[in-house]
């Protein structure tokens, strides 16, 4: 049978993680953020000294064993040569290196099936990213776009992090571009998706509405 997968897609820090986080639990349902995917990509190949620009490396990375993604409940986590590196892999520095492996789009083909793979074997799943909706699971039963002032998303990333928020709305700003321009799944809101702006939504408001909408609004899923 097919699993029910709710996506959840927008531009950096307008909410996406906690939303699906705490929408899976509602829902008693796994969540992944999907960025992890390219973070942690991007990550290794700093750490095994592979340039953003030589693809052949690049996609041999995508399927090294010696990392891999772990969905838990509180977070989406990497983990490398055993140890977890989430905390390193979640910084501003490392989206920006992220945002640049995601153009090419043979990263993209290279990581696409370890991305649906997350759906299988659970009772349902939320994915948050770019193009969810679009690309990785276009059968979505429902796809969410979460959009957020530039202000508000700074701020949000700057309190979490401890780092100045002009620095990290400038790095938000090239990356968004950098993820809306690119030609390979740019981001883009998907037809038919719910779009909530999160500048006027509490966290647990985004959640119920999202629910809400799940519960009378979802599309009919084959099996
Ligand atoms: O959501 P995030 O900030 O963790 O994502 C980091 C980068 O990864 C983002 O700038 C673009 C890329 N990404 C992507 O291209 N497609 C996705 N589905 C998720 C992330």
């Amino acid at each position: 049978m097919s699993v029910a997968v709710i996506t959840i897609d927008g531009p950096s820090a307008s909410g996406k993680s906690s939303v699906s986080r705490d929408l899976a639990a509602k829902l008693g349902w796994k969540w992944v953020s999907t960025g992890a995917f390219y973070r942690g990509l991007a990550w290794v190949a700093m750490k095994e000294k592979v340039e953003v620009t030589d693809v052949p490396k690049l996609v041999n990375l995508c399927s090294d064993p010696l990392w891999s993604v772990e969905m838990r409940d509180d977070k989406t986590a990497v983990i490398w040569r055993g140890s977890d590196v989430t905390d390193e892999v979640f910084s501003e520095a490392v989206g920006e290196k992220a945002s640049q492996v995601s153009q090419i789009q043979d990263v993209r083909k290279a990581l696409l099936q370890a991305q649906r793979n997350c759906a299988i074997g659970v009772l349902g799943l939320v994915a948050e990213g770019r193009d969810c909706g679009t690309v990785v699971f276009p059968q979505a039963v429902l796809k969410v776009f979460l959009t957020a002032s530039q202000e508000a998303r700074a701020l949000r990333r700057a309190r979490e992090q401890g780092a100045d928020v002009g620095k990290i709305q400038a790095s938000q700003t090239e990356r968004d571009n950098q993820d809306s321009t690119r030609t390979a799944a740019p981001l883009q809101v998907p037809p038919d998706a719910l779009v909530l702006d999160t500048d006027h939504l509490s966290l647990l408001e985004a959640v119920e509405k999202i629910h809400f909408d799940h519960r009378f609004f979802r599309r009919d899923i084959g099996s």
